[in-house]
């Protein structure tokens, strides 16, 4: 079994107490048909079962997510869309509501840069999308990062807090609790180049846990996971999860391939309890 946030697992590693679940989530993006998504979520299945001490999920296109809802039955791993708009129903052609997804998941992921480049949205349409998930029930997996060009020239602090302070705007502490964040550089993202763990676990302390204390203290702001993603690997992961900052990964290329993700899990869950 898989175990969820409630009842965070407790253990040390270099005298640091971790009490936040990991949690590594697979974005499937615009792959896998319906056939496919089964197949590959059932493959994934088996080689997870029984595992625990992580928390983990697969987000298939729209198409694919009652189909694999169904093959999930019984199982713990988690359901996320990849993206909803923020209003309950209405003139929205093309958009599908999070009362929709009720029911049929339980994540969301929002503000992927890919859909921040690509269609467009903002960082006030990201805040939206995140106060409906929460409303609703669904646990938010909000993605922030920098790009090139702002990774180079310094900005990576100022742009990813200022991404992390704008998508929490009008959200309570306690709510706040339950969103986790995806730090995705989006230089690394499909690009092979994943970031140094070390410097994603820097800007993770001093950009996003940082901010979060600003608005709701210390003790939210540790509560709250955070996520690496872009280019996660099998043979990388556990450079991520060693870092005490980082909580798990947004995975895409490497969740495509059911032994890539389930290694990717078990080598993240076992660099983070200091067998990595
Ligand atoms: P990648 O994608 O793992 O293929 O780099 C990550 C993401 O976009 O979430």
């Amino acid at each position: 079994m898989l175990t969820r946030n409630t009842g965070f697992p407790r253990f040390a590693r270099n005298e640091v107490t971790f009490m936040r679940t990991p949690f590594i989530a697979g974005n499937w993006k615009m792959h896998k048909t319906i056939d496919e998504a089964v197949a590959l979520v059932t493959e994934l299945r088996a080689l997870l079962e029984g595992l625990e001490g992580i928390e983990v999920a697969v987000c298939p296109p729209f198409p694919a997510l009652e189909a694999v809802r169904q093959a999930l039955t019984g199982s713990s791993i988690r359901l996320g869309a990849q993206n909803m708009h923020w209003e309950e129903a209405g003139a929205f052609t093309g958009e599908v509501s999070p009362r929709m997804l009720v029911g049929l998941c339980d994540c969301v992921i929002i503000g992927h840069s890919e859909r921040r480049t690509h269609f467009g949205e903002t960082d006030e349409m990201v805040n939206r999308k995140l106060r409906a998930a929460l409303a609703h029930g669904l646990t938010p997996i909000v993605c922030v990062g920098e790009n090139l060009e702002q990774n180079r020239t310094g900005k990576t602090e100022a742009v990813v807090g200022a991404q992390v302070r704008a998508a929490f705007a009008g959200v309570g502490a306690e709510e706040a609790r339950q969103v986790v964040i995806a730090y995705e550089p989006i230089w690394a993202i499909g690009t092979g180049v994943p970031a140094y763990g070390p410097d994603a676990n820097r800007i993770v302390r001093d950009a996003i846990r940082a901010v979060l204390a600003q608005l709701y203290g210390d003790e939210v702001a540790q509560a709250i996971r955070v996520q690496y993603g872009g280019s996660v690997t099998p043979a990388n992961i556990a450079e991520f999860m060693q870092e005490p900052e980082i909580d798990g990964a947004l995975v895409g290329g490497a969740s495509l391939r059911a032994a890539d993700f389930a290694a990717i899990v078990r080598q993240g869950l076992g660099a983070k309890m200091g067998r990595g």
